[in-house]
Order: C-alpha cells, then sequence, then structure tokens
C-alpha cells in the first residue's frame, strides 16, 4: 500500500516464535537493548513487535483495549517511548475477529477505528493483523476496514496481514497492507520451513515495493534445525524479499546464530531496491544428476539492482551434491562475464563464465550475487 513503509521487506522482531504468551515489557526493553548492543539494530533490524497476550481479556467500560497490568504495568505509550529512545520502532498486534488466536486478549473486529486511534495515540509503528474467530466473514471485508482506519489514525502505521493465504492475500492486499502471510504458521523444523518456503515461491510476481509475501518469521536461533538448515532458511528468506523477523531470543543467542542473523551481503540481497521476489528456478527433476533419488536440489535466484542476479544453490537432499546454475537458467545472456561473490565464504571470483557451481552440503545453500563486468 502506498502508505510511504515498506520499500524493502520489514526487518525487526516478533516475540511470537520464541516466547508465544510468556512476554512483559522487561522482556521488551531488554530485547531492544540486545538488538542494539548486538549490533543488529544498525543492520536494519528495526521493528520490536508484540505478538499476542500483550492486552487485558475485556476491554474497559469506554471499550479500549488495555495493556495487560500484570505483564505491562508501564503501559504501551512507555514502552514505545522507550524503545523510539533506542531509534527503534514498536510493533503491537490484533486481529480481524472478537478475540485473538490466543483467546486471552479481544480482537478489533468492530472497534477498528477505536483501535487504530489507540495504538496511533501510543505512538504504535507497526500492525500485526490476525485472523481467528471472524465469524466466518471474508478477510476481504474485514482487513480494509482496519486499513483505513489506520490511514485516518493521524499516525504512519505498517500494516501487516496475518491471514495465512487463506483467501490469496497476494491477489488483493496490496492496496491495503505492506505485507501479507501465504502460509499458515512455521514451526521450528526443517519440513515446516521449506513448505513455507515453496508455498510462498508461488506468489513472487505480486510482491514489489510497499507489499511483501510473508512466508513467516524467522526461527533461527530456536534450536530446531542445525546450522545449515538455518542458512538455508535465512538465504531463502532473504532472496524471497521475505520480511526479516527475529524470532528467537536475542538477548542469549549463541555465536552461530548471531553470525547468521548478522550477515550483512545477504541482507542487502532482501533490501535491495529494485525489490524483485528471487523464486525457484529448477529442482531436481529439471537437473542431470546422478543417482536423482538421493538428492533434492534447487537453484533459486533472481534480479538485482545494478544488472546484478542473485542465486542460491540450495541442496534438499540428504547428502553432499554439487549444484550448478547456468546462465541460461538465471537469465543472463551467454556471453556474460561476472564476478561472482559468495555470501557466505565472503570471497570473490573474478571472471566466471557460462555457469557456476559448487559442492553444497545436505540441507545447507551456497549463496552468490553475481554482478556482469
Ligand atoms: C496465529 C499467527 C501466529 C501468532 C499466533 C498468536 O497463529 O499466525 O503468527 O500470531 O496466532 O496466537
Amino acid at each position: 500500500v502506498e502508505n510511504g513503509l515498506g520499500s524493502t521487506p520489514q526487518m525487526g522482531w516478533n516475540s511470537w516464535n520464541h516466547f508465544q504468551c510468556n512476554l512483559d515489557e522487561k522482556l521488551i526493553r531488554e530485547t531492544a537493548d540486545a538488538i542494539v548492543s548486538t549490533g543488529l539494530a544498525s543492520l536494519g533490524y528495526k521493528y520490536i513487535n508484540l505478538d499476542d497476550c500483550w492486552a487485558e481479556l475485556n476491554r474497559d467500560s469506554q471499550g479500549n483495549l488495555v495493556a495487560k497490568g500484570s505483564t505491562f504495568p508501564s503501559g504501551i505509550k512507555a514502552l514505545a517511548d522507550y524503545v523510539h529512545g533506542k531509534g527503534l520502532k514498536l510493533g503491537i498486534y490484533s486481529d480481524a475477529g472478537g478475540q485473538t488466536c490466543s483467546l486471552q486478549m479481544p480482537g478489533s473486529l468492530g472497534h477498528e477505528e477505536q483501535d487504530a486511534k489507540t495504538f496511533a495515540s501510543w505512538e504504535v509503528d507497526y500492525l500485526k493483523y490476525d485472523n481467528c474467530n471472524n465469524n466466518g466473514i471474508s478477510a476481504k471485508e474485514r482487513y480494509p476496514i482496519m486499513a483505513k482506519a489506520l490511514q485516518n489514525s493521524g499516525r504512519s502505521i505498517f500494516f501487516s496481514l496475518c491471514e495465512w493465504g487463506a483467501e490469496d492475500p497476494a491477489t488483493w492486499a496490496k492496496s491495503i497492507g505492506n505485507s501479507w502471510r501465504t502460509t499458515g504458521d512455521i514451526s521450528n523444523n526443517w519440513n515446516s520451513m521449506t513448505s513455507r518456503a515453496d508455498l510462498n515461491d508461488k506468489w513472487a510476481s505480486y510482491a514489489g515495493p510497499g507489499g511483501w509475501n510473508d512466508p513467516d518469521m524467522l526461527e533461527v536461533g530456536n534450536g530446531g534445525m542445525t546450522t545449515e538448515e538455518y542458512r538455508s532458511h535465512f538465504s531463502i528468506w532473504a532472496l524471497a524479499k521475505a520480511p526479516l523477523l527475529i524470532g528467537c531470543d536475542v538477548r542469549s543467542m549463541d555465536s552461530a546464530t548471531k553470525a547468521l542473523l548478522s550477515n550483512s551481503e545477504v541482507i542487502a540481497v532482501n533490501q535491495d531496491k529494485l525489490g524483485v521476489q528471487g523464486k525457484k528456478i529448477k529442482s531436481n527433476g529439471d537437473l542431470e544428476i546422478y543417482m536423482l533419488w538421493l538428492f533434492l536440489v534447487q537453484v533459486w535466484g533472481g534480479p538485482l539492482s545494478g544488472n546484478r542476479v542473485a542465486v542460491v544453490l540450495w541442496n534438499r537432499g540428504s547428502s553432499e551434491a554439487t549444484i550448478t546454475a547456468y546462465w541460461s537458467d538465471i537469465g543472463l545472456n551467454s556471453a556474460t562475464v561476472v564476478d561472482a561473490r559468495d555470501l557466505w565464504a565472503h570471497s570473490t571470483k573474478t571472471s566466471v563464465k557460462d555457469q557456476i557451481s559448487a559442492t553444497v552440503a545436505s540441507h545447507g545453500c551456497k549463496m552468490y550475487v553475481l554482478s556482469p563486468k
């Protein structure tokens, strides 16, 4: 939507994947502190987003949402002030239904204008808007009401639709929102992550500056996948111009997690100003691979500004494999000579012709930016 936000995919942190309903103002303040002290803020992670369970079960006598007294005693405005004081932005969560998914707080259906005004008065910068308990009314009816309420709230508020791809939001949400979920919830395992990537890929042509496909938040650092798997997760999300919303406890993340989330060259692909979603170009059925059944190897890629191309060689099989991307696959003219920057090794191969090929660990990937000479 043209609200001046989301010219590149949003970056930040959200409480849900790691903490579910166990969030409080201390956690949020400490997370904001950690996002700054670890250097993640200066890499672009700027939204600190509350998810479900931040409010009291009931509205007050005027029908206003109220921050939960036991966990957010200082209130949301004070939290926004704290987060803004760190140079960051605060996100909040509600639902386009009668209650949120946890059933522990009200949703905004029928209270859209009032809640948008409340969020604006608290100086909130971002709304994630969920889809539970929606009385069977179409998302296409419910979401535009909140979009309009946000536009009339007097504050620029990033609008993130979370209706799980239920009504093909890629085809209609761009005029009202800055991102829309294309899938059900991610869980912290390889099969869930890879299937989110595949489901989201289908909608690539609808993404662009102002509105992005959202295959759900990052699980990097939550422990259910190997480092190689998390490297693939982060690389593919970056290539697919997905929101980069960290979902782990950044206060205690280990050095491997920090290194993955802090790769500025991978982040630069995600934040490239051309804003074209990279996609799956080939998978093993198209490739001539010895003992095909052992491998599930894929080439993903897409254009970047400056006539550059981003490529991910992704090995989804259970054994190490050699994967090749040919220029004809990835939209380069056959005569093109490139410098190939390996974004994880941080090294450059000069004068590369025809193809780029590498041996890739099981469940791992290589990621390159190819710059024509
Ligand atoms: C839904 C959303 C999740 C999370 C939970 C909170 O499942 O898709 O991302 O917000 O609700 O209850």
